[in-house]
């Protein structure tokens, strides 16, 4: 369990089926992301959660510390361990924008990527539309838009356009919050202490 003020993310549970299905079903939600699919059953979430065994994969449910109710997904997916790279995405119920819980929530998934799962790089895509993930991802966490795909989505009868977005562990580092994110996901101190002569034990 990851925990900071306003959030926690913790791995999926077989009873975050009905908020999973919201998610991606709400299309206050769905017309605002990258991926489309056909309206998804409580059946077919269900079995999708029994079979997520995907490694490559990983996501965490975003949960409201005030509440214990989970109220969004993060994660990080196509994890490639060789280029030490992945993609990053969020979604919030609509009851939770505009509150700064996105913000906590990019925040802590890139202190745990960068220093707990070991990653340098993470990416994503955003709609030219999507105000508020371009205001989160851009303004408020440091990440940087790479390029621009024309007329790569289909939304509401018309062609976007769609950003490329990332951010470098190194430019992580240097946002003034990073430190907070950092201790709270690694609250261990790494600091060496030991009072030992290990001359003596050797
Ligand atoms: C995108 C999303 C995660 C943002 O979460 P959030 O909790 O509202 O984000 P925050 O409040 O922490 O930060 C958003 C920032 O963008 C700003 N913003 C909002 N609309 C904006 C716009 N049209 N242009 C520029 N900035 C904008 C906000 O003012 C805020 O900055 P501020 O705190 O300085 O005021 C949430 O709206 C969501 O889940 N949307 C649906 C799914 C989605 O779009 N996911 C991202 C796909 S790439």
């Amino acid at each position: 369990m990851i925990k900071s003020k306003l959030v926690s993310l913790r791995p999926i549970e077989l009873s975050d089926d009905i908020v999973l299905q919201q998610l991606i079903n709400n299309p206050l939600i769905s017309e605002n992301v990258v991926g489309w699919t056909f309206p998804v059953s409580l059946f077919s979430q269900k079995s999708w959660i029994q079979s997520n065994a995907n490694n490559l994969s990983y996501r965490l449910v975003v949960v409201d510390n005030a509440t214990n109710e989970a109220i969004g997904i993060t994660g990080l997916w196509d994890i490639d361990w060789h280029n030490q790279s992945a993609l990053s995405a969020i979604k919030l119920l609509p009851a939770y924008k505009g509150k700064g819980i996105g913000t906590e929530v990019v925040m802590l998934t890139m202190a745990w990527a960068f220093y707990n799962v070991g990653l340098r790089r993470l990416h994503s895509t955003i709609l030219d539309f999507n105000g508020p993930s371009l205001g989160l991802y851009i303004k408020k966490c440091g990440w940087r838009v790479e390029g621009r795909q024309y007329e790569a989505i289909f939304r509401k009868g018309e062609w976007h356009d769609l950003y490329s977005v990332a951010i470098l562990k190194r430019e992580f580092d240097a946002l003034s919050a990073a430190s907070e994110f950092i201790n709270t996901v690694c609250p261990v101190d790494t600091t060496p202490n030991i009072d030992i002569n290990f001359q003596d034990y050797i």
